[in-house]
């Protein structure tokens, strides 16, 4: 078969020597170079039960709550069940997981996790050591590798995906057509994000007529230097102790859940931003018991960035705020990745493939690139989904407004005669589409994005700036849908939004 795949991270590149070793002919293709992704910048690591005293039934059960309950048990099992192989196929392409003096995988725990079960590599540099790993074999195999494509448009054709359109006009055919961009961190203001994450895979199924669900669970990490061009600190730092102070420096997680600084992330996230409003500074995050060798062992790329920033963080706290950080909805697929437009598959951050469900167990997003971008090109030969998808029903009931672009304006929509510009719409996605949401907020949000025209798409930065409309669209519709809370969708009454 002709395969295309879009998009250079780990869901991505897996996706593509899997197909490969199965005889496809494979042409990879990424806007930037391969490897410009978040995987490259993932810090954390991949989960998985791969000690004693551990098992995927206990990794599952912690993936379900964490979630919110939200999530899908099928999908669930097949990512559990795929982290022992998937890590085999990691260490097998040359990637060096740290190890600890027995000789297994080190494993270092992080927030909402029951067992330590985070393997690592470079202490810190899990993402870039998998990465680099992975590009390498990628440039080894007969996977034809295109930099520089953009891609613009699917080619459909009698209700089938049968290639794409680049940017340039250029169209390639292809008998598949996998979806690996990643998420869309750049629709906030603040994230965690690289520039070049801008929703364009799930815009570019949104365009073709796929279906979209959980868009409006988008994970805002706790933990971020906020001074500067944002930086993660990772919350494996707090897996190793680090805690959050407040500006009396009190340790104000105690109070705010039985897990204290490893409480779900969207639990932490939103106490911080709390604590933060409350006393009109940021919180902070106090590594300082661990010592100064722990710190740089460990975590080696953190503490050299923040030394580089003038932090000497084993001597005092470090200012931390919350920012975008990962998108748990996306393209509906089953647990091959198939979409409901056949011949076209997401994998990764682009998916929803339901293991995340509202809010994501951390250090799962490398995994589930990983197993999923496998069992994609496993799938390859099987187009269609072997059932008919009925799409989830939306909590407003109306299915058809399920994060789509029908879904009708409302407030003031039309009458502002806004020109777009992207700082306008990450500015407004932070302040009514982020940490804690109210419907009023809500409201005038859908009605602003839908008052944009998008750009005409003319250049690589107007293509990325429709894309970010149509899923910044998406994403306050599905929001606005859904009236209660769950995960990480938080909706407050204004009076509340400094308080709750
Ligand atoms: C982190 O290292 O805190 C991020 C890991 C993740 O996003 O799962």
């Amino acid at each position: 078969m002709n395969v295309i795949v879009v998009g250079g991270g780990i869901a991505g590149l897996t996706a593509a020597l899997r197909a490969d070793a199965l005889g496809h002919r494979v042409t990879l293709l990424v806007k930037d170079v391969i490897g410009d992704s978040c995987t490259a910048c993932a810090q954390g690591g991949v989960a998985g039960a791969y000690g004693p005293g551990d098992s995927p039934a206990l990794h599952a059960l912690d993936t379900l709550q964490a979630g919110d309950g939200h999530g899908d048990a099928l999908a669930i099992t097949a990512l559990v069940d795929g982290a022992a192989g998937a890590i085999d196929e990691l260490i097998a392409a040359g990637v060096a997981f740290d190890r600890s003096a027995d000789g297994l995988l080190a494993r270092g725990l992080e927030a909402a996790h029951s067992r330590p079960r985070i393997a690592h590599a470079g202490g810190d540099a899990t993402g870039a050591a998998i990465s680099a790993a992975l590009a390498r074999r990628v440039r080894a195999s007969s996977v034809e590798v295109r930099e520089g494509v953009f891609v613009a448009d699917l080619l459909v054709d009698s209700g089938r995906v049968r290639g794409i359109r680049s940017l340039d006009g250029v169209e390639t055919h292809a008998d598949g057509v996998i979806l690996a961009t990643g998420g869309s961190g750049q629709l906030y203001a603040h994230t965690t994000n690289p520039p070049g994450i801008t929703g364009d895979g799930i815009a570019l199924a949104l365009r073709a007529g796929a279906a979209v669900a959980d868009l409006e669970f988008v994970q805002f990490h706790p933990t971020v230097l906020g001074d500067g061009a944002p930086f993660l600190v990772s919350e494996a730092v707090r897996g190793a102790g680090a805690v959050l102070r407040d500006a009396g420096g009190h340790r104000f997680m105690l109070e705010e859940h039985p897990d204290a600084e490893l409480a779900p992330r969207d639990v932490v996230a939103r106490a911080v931003a709390r604590r933060a409003a409350a006393q009109s500074a940021p919180v902070v995050l106090d590594a300082t018991a661990l010592g100064a060798e722990i710190l740089a062992e460990r975590f080696p790329t953190i503490d050299a960035e923040l030394r580089r920033r003038g932090i000497e963080w084993s001597r005092q706290p470090v200012p931390v705020t919350p920012a975008a950080h990962y998108l748990m909805g996306g393209v509906v697929t089953d647990v091959d990745g198939r979409t409901t437009l056949p011949g076209l598959w997401a994998v990764g951050e682009t998916a929803r493939t339901g293991v995340h469900g509202a809010n994501r167990l951390a250090s799962n997003s490398l995994l589930e690139g990983a197993v999923f971008g496998a069992r994609a090109a496993e799938s390859l030969t099987h187009h269609s989904l072997p059932y008919e998808y009925v799409p989830l029903a939306t909590p407003a009931g109306d299915p058809n407004s399920y994060g789509s672009e029908k879904r009708v304006v409302v407030g003031n929509g039309g009458q502002d005669g806004c020109v777009f510009e992207r700082t306008a719409l990450q500015r407004l996605m932070w302040e009514h589409v982020g940490l804690m949401r109210t419907e009023e907020g809500l409201r005038d949000a859908v009605a602003r994005l839908h008052a944009w025209s998008p750009p005409p798409a003319t250049s690589r930065t107007a293509q990325e700036d429709a894309n970010l409309l149509t899923v910044a669209r998406a994403v306050a519709s599905a929001s606005l849908a859904r009236t209660r809370s769950l995960g990480a969708h938080f909706v407050v009454s204004p009076a509340l939004i400094g308080a709750a």
